[in-house]
């Protein structure tokens, strides 16, 4: 596995692979746990070669939230990805990526106005420009994502159709399921944050998640099942719930009562200092 920190050592790399095959990229901010790395196996099983880009990207994160305490783990991510046989690791640092007079800005409006864009304001305005930045540095034919981050996908993808950057700029994106402990909480960087009691009481945000859907399944009433979750959560610990709402799984426009489309059931709340996010989806039975 090569490890480049430059774009013009990136380029000619970039430039060997694909005269060998296809390349799939994995972008994330490090702190590997299993679920980047069913991406990544999920990505070999795809192109010959995968690339995985870690960058802590600042303008993602509000002034008050973690970019400073976000983990970091630069020598020991680099030994899980060199085992899953990852042929680039690129990990520019933020002078690479926001050169002085950096000026220009992403900004996705519609699936990026509600849930983790009216809680995070600007966050999605982050994702979307570091994205579209590593979609033209990287030029993968494909490229994967979590859905665990759903409304992250449902951005990534508007923007990939409204800039031109589905094939064969940048080709398909792909994403893939979230990886859950054997408790049912969805993995995350963010767990490490947690207490012992807090990862116990974490637990529950599945499992509520999973009895609210089964309420509206079986044509409970959409509003009701949100407020008895709401209520679940903060009895099982949580302080704050950022939202409990359920939307269309592309648009992300809220749903008030399950119809044909696609739903997804989306919930943020806060635990401690964690903020937990997870969704699944809601079918018509
Ligand atoms: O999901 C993440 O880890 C980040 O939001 C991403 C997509 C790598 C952009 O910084």
């Amino acid at each position: 596995m090569q490890t480049i920190t430059g774009l013009e050592l990136l380029r000619k790399s970039i430039a060997d692979l694909q005269r060998d095959g296809e390349i799939a990229l994995v972008p994330t901010m490090g702190a590997l746990h299993e679920g980047h790395l069913t991406l990544v196996r999920e990505a070999r099983k795809k192109a010959r070669h995968v690339i995985v880009s870690i960058f802590v990207n600042p303008t993602q994160f509000g002034p008050n939230e973690d970019l400073d305490a976000y983990p970091r783990q630069m020598a020991e991510d680099s030994r899980l990805l060199e085992a899953e046989g990852v042929a680039v690791l690129w990990a520019p640092d933020v002078a690479e990526v926001y050169p002085d007079g950096f000026a220009t800005n992403v900004s996705v409006s519609g699936v990026s106005d509600n849930f983790c864009g009216a809680a995070r304001p600007g966050h999605f305005d982050g994702v979307a420009t570091v994205v579209c930045k590593l979609f033209h540095q990287v030029l993968p034919d494909m490229a994967l994502f979590g859905e665990k981050d759903w409304q992250q996908l449902a951005v990534i993808r508007r923007m990939a159709r409204d800039l031109d950057l589905t094939q064969p700029a940048v080709g398909n994106i792909i994403g893939v399921p979230t990886v859950r402990e054997d408790d049912g909480l969805a993995m995350s960087s963010r767990n490490r944050y947690l207490s012992s009691t807090e990862r116990t009481a974490a637990a529950s945000l599945p499992r509520a998640m999973r009895e609210t859907i089964a309420a509206i399944e079986a044509g409970g009433d959409v509003a009701g099942a949100l407020a008895g979750l709401e209520t679940a959560l903060k009895t099982a610990g949580f302080h704050t719930v950022d939202y409990a709402a359920l939307a269309n799984a592309d648009s992300l426009a809220p749903v008030l009562s399950l119809g044909t489309d696609p739903a997804r059931l989306l919930v943020a709340a806060r635990i401690g200092s964690t903020r937990l996010i997870d969704n699944m989806a809601v079918l018509r039975r």
